[in-house]
């Protein structure tokens, strides 16, 4: 399996991530991407990767960091993405949970564009954060086309959104939250697309998917993901590690 979307740059972690890829990889991880949120993160994701040939970085700024960037920041960003164990700008996007104000949210949508250009100009694709802002961000995707596409991380849009979203070059991810006894809507999508357009995600430490919900998460966890889309799509957990892996490979490589 491939954790498409953890943090081992995250302070509950960062100091340790030999003990967290070991662990993940006796429950049968073999690549593990690790997706930053600002320029810090995006720093140690790259140390990460270039110490650990299992890992891989995505750098970027999230939505909800935007408000605080420094000076510098994106050229850092363009910087770093132009390592080769860079696979992805990202998590990038838009986030009108946390964010309200329309201001703050205009700025979300500026140095989102922003990113989406360094991702073409360093041909690589993005790792999307979306929350409460579908519209909007199939919007920005459509007027700012993605070269190599890229993910919709922890996708939590509707089935048709779905659809749009994969048509302009993008893989769906799913975590913990399939796993969840609510979670109808990821579970209505899961079962209206084919096997070409989901991977694998943790977002460790977040969202740990279930019996562990509200519990620190790690890629060890991938597993219970990995057994929800068997089940849901009714074929074997060898069959999605194997889907999983190619679609990996063929948006990231
Ligand atoms: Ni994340």
């Amino acid at each position: 399996m491939i954790d498409s979307h953890c943090h081992i740059n995250d302070p509950s972690f960062k100091d340790h991530p030999e003990e967290y890829i070991n662990l993940g990889k006796s429950a049968g991880i073999a690549e593990f991407l690790v997706v930053s949120y600002d320029e810090k993160s995006s720093r140690i994701a790259v140390d990460i990767a270039k110490n650990y040939s299992e890992c891989f970085a995505a750098v970027g700024i999230h939505p909800s960091d935007v408000k605080r960037m420094k000076k510098g920041d994106l050229e850092s960003i363009e910087k770093l993405a132009k390592n080769d164990r860079v696979l992805a700008i990202g998590e990038i996007g838009l986030d009108y949970y946390w964010d309200k104000e329309k201001e703050v949210q205009d700025q979300q949508k500026e140095f989102f564009i922003k990113q989406i250009d360094i991702a073409n100009k360093l041909n690589k694709p993005i790792s999307i954060h979306c929350r409460d802002a579908y519209e909007d961000c199939y919007e920005i995707l459509k007027s700012h086309p993605v070269n190599k596409g890229g993910v919709m991380h922890c996708y939590g849009g509707s089935p048709e959104m779905a659809k749009m979203f994969i048509k302009l070059g993008f893989v769906l991810g799913f975590g913990g939250t399939l796993t969840f006894k609510n979670a109808r809507k990821p579970k209505e999508v899961l079962e209206s697309i084919s096997d070409k357009d989901y991977i694998l995600e943790t977002d460790a430490p977040y969202l740990a998917p279930d019996p562990y919900r509200g519990k620190q998460n790690h890629s060890k966890y991938l597993h219970l993901v990995r057994d929800k889309i068997a089940e849901l799509r009714n074929i074997s957990a060898e069959e999605v590690d194997r889907h999983t892996t190619e679609n990996f490979n063929r948006i990231f490589r």
